[in-house]
């Protein structure tokens, strides 16, 4: 016991010693630790009589309390002492001078999905969005895709391990598409709205990023036919590309969400290496690019949505906000949309204090 009371005393003085915290630590294992010379003379304990326990163990427990205790208050002290020392030694000069100019700007999806809700706010339609994780039910199987759909391989879908309550297979949206089911089930029809947003395909190159952007848009009302589709989509690009000689040409096409469906390209010329639309394509020097997906909603996507398809009817277009951004602004790399580049923004990137008005015009200059 004498030796207790010995080794004690040495511990005592070395954790009050202790100039730093991994020396703290050695003399904690050292005591306390499972192989520590406290824990084995604990240890001892189970093998003594009745009568030598009830003499020994409170001494032992003491000497394990007080270590602890002086562990403890050492580990403050030290801290207590760096966090001093930091805070004696570093300093922030606040007296550096201010930017010449606010450095933040607007990046130039944010801007055209601003300037797309402004254009389309003129036209009666409201902005919905919906989950980026969905079901496969509201991506595909509602929007005329069912379960061996060829359409469903070629979205490069990522999908999650996890199904929903329902049984529905999670994945991360590959289009728009999922929000007209989404707006039609919760709210019925009529229906006038743009869904802006985040979609995802497992694919990258130049041209292709994993995550990009999409805007949606969905007319449901009675009697609504292709011509409707076609002067929406012509009064939105002209205010879009901010010039009245957009010229469109619809192409038949496929989408199983639309019957019929019509590819939508529109005119455009090469100047000084860059594409500016405006234009037939069949015009002396300009060519036709593709630019957007629609069509007539499917009368089975209408009925998937709870809505009676004699009653209802309505058109759909998908687009590329990104690919409109590029259009439009000039850029040609989609990946430096995502690198984040603060010289890339700078360059590209628009002022906040530019809200996109249609009094003051869409194009906010860059
Ligand atoms: N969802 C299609 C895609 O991502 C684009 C699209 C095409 C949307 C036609 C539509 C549409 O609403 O009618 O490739």
């Amino acid at each position: 016991m004498d030796d207790l009371q010995t080794r004690k005393d040495d511990a005592l003085e070395a954790i009050a010693a202790a100039a730093n915290p991994d020396a703290l630590e050695a003399l904690r294992v050292e005591a306390l630790g499972k192989q520590g010379w406290v824990s084995q003379l604990l240890k001892t304990l189970g093998k003594m009589t009745p009568e030598e326990r009830t003499e020994k163990a409170p001494v032992i427990q003491q000497a394990r309390a007080e270590i602890a205790d002086a562990i403890a208050a050492r580990k403050q002290a030290i801290d207590d002492a760096e966090l001093n020392e930091r805070l004696a030694t570093e300093t922030l000069d606040l007296s550096l001078p201010a930017p010449e100019t606010p450095r933040g700007t607007v990046h130039p999806v944010s801007q055209v999905m601003d300037e797309l809700a402004e254009i389309f706010a003129d036209l009666g339609f409201a902005v919905k969005t919906g989950p980026e994780v969905e079901d496969d039910w509201h991506n595909f199987t509602a929007l005329n895709m069912p379960e061996s759909h060829p359409a469903r391989a070629m979205h490069d879908t990522f999908y999650f391990p996890d199904h929903d309550d329902d049984g529905r297979r999670m994945l991360l949206r590959t289009h728009t598409s999922p929000v007209q089911i989404r707006t039609m089930v919760n709210e019925g029809a009529p229906v006038r709205i743009i869904a802006p947003g985040r979609v995802y395909r497992s694919d990258s190159d130049a041209t292709h990023t994993p995550m990009f952007h999409q805007v949606e848009g969905l007319v449901i009302d009675r009697d609504i036919h292709l011509g409707h589709l076609k002067w929406t989509l012509e009064t939105f690009l002209k205010a879009f590309f901010e010039r009245d000689d957009i010229v469109l040409r619809l192409r038949p096409s496929y989408f199983p969400f639309t019957e019929p469906s019509v590819e939508v390209d529109v005119g455009f010329e090469v100047v000084k290496g860059r594409r500016v639309l405006g234009g037939s394509g069949d015009a002396p020097g300009h060519a036709w690019m593709e630019l957007l997906g629609s069509g007539m909603v499917n009368r089975r996507v209408i009925e998937f949505a709870g809505l009676e398809p004699d009653e209802w009817q309505g058109f759909a277009f998908g687009v590329g906000v990104d690919r409109l951004a590029m259009l439009k602004y000039g850029m040609d790399d989609l990946r430096a949309f995502f690198d984040g580049d603060i010289r890339w923004l700078q360059h590209y990137g628009f002022s906040p204090f530019d809200q996109p008005t249609l009094s003051a015009g869409v194009g906010a200059s860059a």
